[in-house]
C-alpha cells in the first residue's frame, strides 16, 4: 500500500511510502563508495567498446584493430614456427630411430598422446584399452595385425578394410550361415570347437563334431588351434582377449554372419611426423613388440 514519504523518527532518513501491515520501508541512500564504482564500470565500458571488438556485430572492431581470432591464429602460427625444425626431423626419421632418440621420443611420447586423444580415442579408448564390438586394445600384448613399430605404421597409415588405400590391411572372413556355408548345427558345432580352445565347450560331442568342420572352413585363416594369423588379420581363438564377446552366443553370431572391423586411414588426413608419433605413443602403450 502506497503512502505518504515521511521521515522516519529513529534514523532520520525517508521512507520509500511503501507500507506492509504497518511495516514501512526506509529510502537509504546507496553508499558513496559504491555508486562512484559503479560509475567508474560503466565508464570503463564505454571505453572498452571503443578500443575493443565488444560488439556483437559482425566485421566490427575497436580503435585498437585488435581481433581475438587473429591473436589466436598468430599465437598458433608462433607454436607451429618454433615446433618447425622438430616436426621436420620427426617426418625424416623413421618410428625406429625416433623410439631410439631421446629426444625425438620424449617429443614424439607427449605430441603422440595428444593426437591419439584427438584422433583415436573415440574407437581405442583414452589410453588405447579398446572397446567391445570390435576396438582392439592397442595397450595389451594381442595383435591382430601385429605390434612392431613396422606393422603398427602400416596399420596407422593405411587402415584396415575402409577402402581408403591400396596398401590398407585386408580380409574377409566368409558368412558361413548367411551365406549357406554351413547349417545352423554346423555353426553350433564349430562354435563349441571354437570354446573348446578355452576349455568352455558345454557340448564335447558338438565340439568334437566342429573339429572336422573346423580344419575345413577355419584353419587356413585361424590356424590348427585358434592361434590366429596375423598376415590374414584373423584373430586369436585360444586366449581370453575376445573382440566381439567370448561368450557363446557372439561366436555363434562371429561365424554366421562374419565380422568386418573398419579402421580408417590416416596417411592421408595426419601429417607424417604425427603418424610417426603414433605409431612410437602406440608401441609404448604396454604391447609394443
Ligand atoms: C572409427 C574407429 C577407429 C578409429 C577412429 C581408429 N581406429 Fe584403430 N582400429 C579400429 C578397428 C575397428 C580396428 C580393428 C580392425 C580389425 O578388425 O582388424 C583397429 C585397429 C587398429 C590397430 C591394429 C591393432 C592390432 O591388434 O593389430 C592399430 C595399431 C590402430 N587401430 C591404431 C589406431 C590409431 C593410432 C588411431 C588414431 C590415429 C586409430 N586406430 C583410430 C577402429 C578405429
Ligand atoms: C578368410 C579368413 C577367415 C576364415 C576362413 C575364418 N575366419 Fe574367423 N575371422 C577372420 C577375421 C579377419 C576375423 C576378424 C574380423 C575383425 O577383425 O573384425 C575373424 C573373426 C572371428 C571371430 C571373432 C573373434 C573375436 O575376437 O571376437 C570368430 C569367433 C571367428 N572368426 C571364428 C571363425 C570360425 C569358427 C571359422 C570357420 C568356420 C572362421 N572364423 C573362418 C578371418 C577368417
Amino acid at each position: 500500500m502506497p503512502t505518504k514519504i515521511e521521515k522516519d523518527s529513529l534514523s532520520g532518513q525517508n521512507t520509500t511510502g511503501h507500507e506492509w501491515d504497518g511495516l514501512k520501508e526506509l529510502n537509504t541512500p546507496l553508499p558513496k563508495w559504491w555508486l562512484w564504482t559503479f560509475y567508474a564500470t560503466i565508464a570503463f565500458a564505454l571505453v572498452w567498446v571503443v578500443i575493443y571488438p565488444a560488439l556483437p556485430i559482425p566485421g566490427a572492431t575497436g580503435t585498437s584493430g585488435w581481433i581475438a581470432r587473429e591473436a589466436v591464429v598468430r599465437d598458433v602460427q608462433q607454436a607451429e614456427a618454433r615446433m618447425a625444425p622438430m616436426m621436420s626431423r620427426l617426418r625424416a626419421a623413421t618410428p625406429q630411430q625416433i623410439a631410439a632418440d631421446p629426444e625425438l621420443r620424449a617429443f614424439a611420447m607427449a605430441g603422440g598422446r595428444g593426437a591419439f586423444a584427438n584422433n583415436c580415442a573415440s574407437c581405442h579408448g583414452a589410453g588405447g584399452q579398446g572397446a567391445l564390438g570390435g576396438f582392439p586394445s592397442l595397450a595389451d600384448d594381442e595383435w591382430i595385425w601385429g605390434g612392431s613399430l613396422e606393422a603398427i605404421h602400416h596399420t596407422i597409415t593405411h587402415g584396415v578394410r575402409a577402402n581408403e588405400s591400396d596398401d590398407q590391411r585386408q580380409s574377409m572372413m566368409p558368412r558361413f550361415l548367411a551365406d549357406g556355408i554351413l547349417t545352423r548345427p554346423q555353426v553350433n558345432d564349430v562354435a563349441e570347437h571354437v570354446l573348446s580352445f578355452t576349455n568352455r565347450a558345454t557340448d564335447q560331442a558338438a565340439a568334437g563334431r566342429g573339429a572336422a568342420l573346423f580344419a575345413e572352413n577355419c584353419v587356413a585363416c585361424h590356424g590348427e588351434k585358434g592361434e590366429g594369423n596375423r598376415d590374414l588379420g584373423a584373430p586369436r581363438l585360444s586366449d581370453q582377449v575376445w573382440l566381439y564377446g567370448a561368450d557363446k552366443a557372439s561366436i555363434v553370431q562371429s561365424i554366421s554372419n562374419a565380422r568386418a572391423g573398419v579402421m580408417p586411414s590416416w596417411g592421408k588426413r595426419l601429417d607424417p611426423a604425427i603418424i610417426n608419433m603414433l605409431t612410437v605413443y602406440v608401441h609404448s602403450l604396454g604391447g609394443g613388440e
